[in-house]
């Protein structure tokens, strides 16, 4: 097995730890942020936060709506 990579540095949280939120359930990165604080910090993790939940089937999120008011979206993928 290999070693857990660190994906937030702002909550600390591993490669594994995103994964067991979204085996939880979480299907957004907001509704990882709410489970584990990972991505509500800076924002520069919410693009791999996004490559896990794709990579596991589990999120379509790929830009924000100028309506959203999601403030875990990164301000970079809005229009
Ligand atoms: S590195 Fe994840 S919010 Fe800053």
């Amino acid at each position: 097995m290999s070693e857990a990579m660190l994906v937030c540095l702002c909550h600390p949280a591993s490669d594994r730890d995103i994964d067991a939120v979204i085996d939880e359930g979480a299907r957004t990165v907001a509704e990882i942020g709410r489970k584990c604080g990972a991505g509500t910090g800076c924002g520069a993790c919410v693009d791999d936060l996004r490559d896990r939940l794709q990579a596991k089937g589990a999120g379509t999120l790929t830009a924000c709506s100028r309506d959203c008011a999601d403030p875990l979206v990164p301000l970079r993928s809005r229009p």
